[in-house]
């Protein structure tokens, strides 16, 4: 079966998958694929890799040795993945200069209006430089013939580049991509898997022309959204690490991809994926991924996962990268049906299908079940794929009792199909037929209809694009905090537009991932904290297009300063569902101040975090150990927001110590404005700092006092010199960790 990945399957999976993601693949006998990580590159001048072979022969049968090793890492960290026995990977968890010893697992997948709707317009100031900003696409690779990714106009490939393009017959790079790469450490692919860098899944393309493809105009989907689609970065090459498949992304190639895109020199990593449940940072090859990239001056920007609404559910938290919410822009879809009694119902979904407002005959799935399959009327009612009487349903539009992806009716010749359904809809799915998912109330009415009329009809409108007057509110499948591993870091960060984004698709992939769907379109409508997450990744990378020197945190503090505040009102998990607020790329660029911090200060709070020193040594490659003054607290880490829990019904009261570095103007005054509702006591000494210079930094002291109860009190504070407004949110929590 040829890979596709329509939508509606990307979200089934993020979001019905949890707890089932355990796998172990390329082992033929009881060895599993292990990932042994060792921290920084070693000095000196020896080969990793035979260090490698030699560590594994210790602990392998002789004749197995050179067979189990998958990857030697050492690019740009040092670590190999190996087919080991559960106890081959004990022996080595122990040995001298290992941190950790994980299972490789596998983990998930996780545009024309969305920049203009946050207010960053074609004609929004441009860098010089922005053309010799790489951004690294970590995902299902990509359609290079797409015009999203046309390099004409594109001068000669920056110096700085060290990669490669994994070119075959059919597949090369040019001056937009400039660089591509494939990982698969199993070699064990489907039929529909392009064994090159080829995206066969349309994510990978998606993803890529959201945070740096072209201008392309006139795009859409069958007519639907149409205008014109744009990265943020539209002058910025391309470099693509393919590490997920169509059965997922593996562990070990996601490290390979990190090992390679830091030492091939990108300028940022965007990474759509991640687990089903939350890691320890050393046991996440995404976390150690992106503290390599951070170590070397690299932001990662992550997905927050496709778990929400449930707390705690965000799956890449950790502190040195950037984790990004999901949330709407101010347009949805609604598509109308029609009965033959002249009422018009309006329902959800992306209808590109035009029935010319045809009226057909309409029959209710429930008196139509396929009985010689031993279906009675209370399946047929759900309409799910074989249920349905083919004789009856065939050339009708058929009414459902539930919500599914459209394939039941279709494979019974339905014309199209008529669902109702009371769950959550504040996002959309296209279909392989003409349908519209109606509310309760309205489908009653329309069950009334079909139930009680002689010869009754209907027919589903084209979908309309109609305005989301409340948008944007954070949608329900984006992963909430807060942070499930360390409780006083507000997570996720901030939220980016990750519903119902028209961008670039692959050709090899259909419009939906129905085998009833053979559509191929140049531009899909999807949506995901995957799709959240290459806008935020775009925003960092037009950041550092004006502020090449600038460090991963200080990128990440500019979106989160800077950010549109977003209303508890719409997303009752208010700080936990947005972070800081809804990025806004224009103001990012000029962020007033900055909280920045470096590999030492996320090493204090490593170690205040009872990390051991012999494992901190050997990740940054320093001998220094954990002593009074690295010991940092969590609150004290240079993070651009606060958070604190407490125990459910007591009262909390923290200290955060803060720097902020001038990146304004240089003399400048700025007060602090606290924003704190009755229960959170927000106090800043000193309250007003005074800056003389550009890169001047002076620190402050935040004390916070709230009384939590059961749920989560927040405030915020920003620093105002009169053109800049830099703020961060202030969380209390009642945590039942810690
Ligand atoms: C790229 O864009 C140029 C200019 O619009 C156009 O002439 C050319 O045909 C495009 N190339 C491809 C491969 O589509
Ligand atoms: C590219 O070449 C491979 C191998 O020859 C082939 O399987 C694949 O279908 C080709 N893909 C495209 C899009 O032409
Ligand atoms: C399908 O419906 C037709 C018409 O009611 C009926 O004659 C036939 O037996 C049904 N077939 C099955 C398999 O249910
Ligand atoms: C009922 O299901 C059987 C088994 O799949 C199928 O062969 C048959 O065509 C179906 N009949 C109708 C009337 O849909
Ligand atoms: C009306 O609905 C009931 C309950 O599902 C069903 O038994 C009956 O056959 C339906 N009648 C028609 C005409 O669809
Ligand atoms: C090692 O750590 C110490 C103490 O944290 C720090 O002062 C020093 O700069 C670090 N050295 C290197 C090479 O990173
Ligand atoms: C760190 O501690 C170890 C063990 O206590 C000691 O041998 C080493 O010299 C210390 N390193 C530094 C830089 O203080
Ligand atoms: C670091 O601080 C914590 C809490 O104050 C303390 O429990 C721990 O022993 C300290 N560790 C070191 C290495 O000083």
């Amino acid at each position: 079966m040829a890979v596709q990945t329509s939508p509606l399957t990307w979200l089934m999976l993020f979001c019905f998958t949890l707890g089932l993601l355990v796998c172990c693949h390329g082992a033929s006998d009881d060895r599993q694929v292990y990932i042994v990580y060792m921290g920084d590159i070693p000095k000196g001048d020896f080969s990793v890799a035979s260090l490698h072979t030699s560590m594994l022969q210790d602990v392998v049968p002789s004749t197995a040795a050179s067979d189990v090793l998958l990857y030697s890492y050492h690019r740009s960290f040092n670590g190999f993945a190996a087919k080991l026995t559960k106890e081959e990977a004990e022996k080595l968890r122990g040995k001298e200069g290992v941190v950790s010893v994980f299972l490789s697992q596998k983990k998930e997948l996780h545009t024309s209006r969305s920049w203009d709707f946050m207010g960053f317009s074609k004609k929004v100031k441009r860098s010089v430089i922005e053309s010799d900003i790489i951004v690294g696409m970590l995902d299902t690779g990509i359609w290079p013939e797409s015009e999203s990714f046309n390099d004409t106009g594109f001068g000669p490939i920056p110096a700085k580049w060290k990669g490669t393009c994994e070119k075959s017959s059919n597949f090369t790079c040019n001056k937009k991509v400039i660089g591509a790469k494939y990982y698969r450490a199993n070699g064990d692919f489907s039929p529909g898997d392009f064994i090159s860098p080829r995206d066969s899944e349309g994510h990978g393309s998606h993803t890529a022309s959201t945070a740096a493809g072209g201008l392309v105009s006139k795009a859409s989907l069958y007519g639907l959204a149409k205008g014109t689609v744009r990265g943020a970065v539209p002058s910025a090459r391309i470099a693509v690490y393919k590490i997920c498949w169509s059965d997922g992304c593996y562990d070990v190639d996601i490290l390979a991809a990190f090992d390679d895109a830091i030492a091939d020199g990108v300028d940022i990593i965007s990474l759509s994926v991640g687990s089903s449940f939350p890691a320890d940072y050393f046991d996440d090859s995404i976390a150690i991924g992106a503290f390599h990239s951070m170590k070397n001056g690299v932001l990662t920007s992550n997905s927050a996962g496709n778990s929400g609404p449930y707390p705690a559910s965000i799956v890449n938290f950790s502190p040195w990268s950037l984790s990004v919410a999901a949330s709407t822009i101010d347009r949805k879809f609604v598509t109308k049906v029609k009965l033959g009694n002249g009422e018009i119902y309006e329902g959800t979904s992306i209808n590109t299908f035009d029935l010319k407002e045809k009226m057909y005959p309409f029959i209710f799935g429930g008196v139509a079940p396929n009985t010689s399959r031993g279906f009675t009327s209370e399946d047929s009612r759900y309409c799910l794929p074989g249920t349905l009487n083919e004789t009856l349903v065939k050339g009708k539009i058929v009414f459902c009792d539930y919500y599914s992806d459209g394939d039941g009716p279709i494979e019974g010749g339905a014309v199209g199909a008529i669902y109702q359904y009371g769950g959550n809809k504040d996002y959309v799915f296209s279909y392989p037929l003409p349908l519209s998912n109606l509310n309760l109330d309205d489908g009653r009415v329309v069950f009334n209809y079909v139930n009680t009329t002689e010869n009754p009809t209907a027919t589903v409108f084209k979908s309309d694009v109609e305005s989301n007057e409340f948008a944007p509110y954070v949608v329900s499948f984006s992963s909430r905090g807060p942070n499930p591993i360390t409780a006083d870091i507000l997570k996720p960060d901030l939220t980016a537009p990750g519903v119902d984004i028209l961008a670039a698709w692959s050709e090899a992939a259909h419009v939906t991932e129905s085998e009833y769907d053979n559509r191929i379109v140049p531009y899909n409508i999807i949506s995901g904290t995957s799709m959240s997450c290459p806008h935020a990744t775009g925003a960092a990378a037009y950041v550092k297009s004006f502020h090449p020197t600038w460090s991963p945190a200080a990128i990440k503090s500019a979106l989160m300063t800077t950010a549109f505040q977003m209303s508890a009102e719409n997303n009752i998990e208010g700080e936990f569902a947005f972070g800081a607020g809804h990025i806004n790329p224009a103001l990012a660029a000029q962020p007033g101040l900055i909280y920045d911090a470096g590999e030492i200060d996320y090493i204090k709070f490593l170690c205040g975090q009872g990390y051991s020193p012999t494992y901190l040594q050997l990740i940054t490659g320093n001998n220094s150990n954990c002593s009074e003054e690295t010991n940092g607290t969590v609150w004290d880490l240079n993070y651009p927001s606060f958070a604190l829990s407490a125990t459910p019904g007591k009262s909390i009261s923290r200290v955060f110590h803060r720097t902020v570095t001038n990146v304004g103007s240089a003399v400048s005054t700025y007060k602090a404005v606290v924003q704190a509702p009755p229960g959170l006591i927000i106090q800043v000494q000193p309250s007003v700092l005074s800056f003389k210079s550009l890169g001047q930094k002076q620190s402050f002291v935040v004390t916070v006092g709230a009384g939590v109860g059961n749920s989560m009190i927040s405030g915020s504070l920003t620093w105002d010199d009169g053109l800049h407004q830099v703020r961060s949110p202030i969380v209390a929590y009642a945590s039942l960790i810690e």
